[in-house]
């Protein structure tokens, strides 16, 4: 069933976006990266917690669906894996990637495409390790994206989603692993199990971490204005 109140947080995100001041340079894992406009920035909660995560030193290969601005895929490479591939269906993205990559020394290690999902690959182009930090919030069927940010943030009935789970086996080398940075509380995760499901995956919580926050959602009900947030790193393991 469709999840309003994941829309209605993600309309709210967007917005709050679209208020900030224009920045061209943001800090995250200790280093300095490039922004371009139109992407999103990297230094979000999600972001740090998740390319914290992610156990690279088990991966020689990794791709990086969505990239953003390459914070995850540049961490990918400056932790060790030789060969990591970073995809965004945005241009502006991939550009913003392929400046961080050059940023800070491995752009040699990596190939920045723009491709949505796994388009851009070539057929035999397999990783040991696949991960996308993923638009979450479930948007309705009919949604229109009005600019490229909305891919950051929206899925209209996880069609994307679905996606991803049904090609990714066609880019895993043997005994590779699937990840997807999510949020239960923003993001349909019932809806997101039998899409998995679907592709015969099955998934597993690898790491989640859950705050307290105050969300100045209008509409939305909170408790003495503080709502539960989390975000969780899912691994999924083919049956
Ligand atoms: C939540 S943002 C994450 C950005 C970055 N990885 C980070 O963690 O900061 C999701 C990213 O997925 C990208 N994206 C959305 N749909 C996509 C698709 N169909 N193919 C490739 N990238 C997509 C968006 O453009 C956006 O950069």
């Amino acid at each position: 069933m469709f999840d309003r109140f994941g829309y209605e947080i993600g309309c709210w995100d967007l917005a709050r976006f679209r208020q900030r001041a224009p920045q061209d340079t943001f800090a995250a894992q200790n280093l300095q990266w490039t922004l371009l406009p139109d992407v999103w920035p990297g230094n979000a909660v999600a972001t740090g917690l998740f390319t914290s995560w992610l156990p690279y030193d088990e991966a020689d290969s990794f791709l990086e669906v969505g990239c953003g601005a390459g914070v995850t895929a540049v961490t990918a490479a400056l932790r060790g894996c030789s060969r990591v591939c970073a995809l965004d269906i945005s241009p502006a993205a991939a550009r913003n990637t392929r400046l961080n990559a050059a940023r800070h020394g491995v752009d040699a290690s990596m190939t920045v495409l723009t491709s949505d999902l796994f388009s851009g690959l070539g057929q035999s182009d397999r990783f040991d390790l696949i991960y996308w930090n993923s638009p979450y919030a479930e948007a309705p069927a009919d949604h229109r994206y009005e600019t490229p940010l909305e891919y950051a943030v929206f899925d209209a009935d996880y069609a994307m989603h679905r996606r991803y789970f049904a090609d990714a086996p066609r880019h895993m080398t043997d005994g590779a692993r699937l990840f997807l940075g999510f949020s239960e509380t923003i993001g349909n995760s019932g809806r997101l199990g039998e899409l998995a499901a679907e592709a015969g995956f099955t998934a597993s919580v690898y790491r989640r971490e859950v705050f307290s926050v105050a969300l100045d959602v209008p509409g939305l009900p909170a408790s003495d204005g503080e709502t539960e947030l989390d975000y969780v790193l899912y691994e999924f393991r083919q049956a």
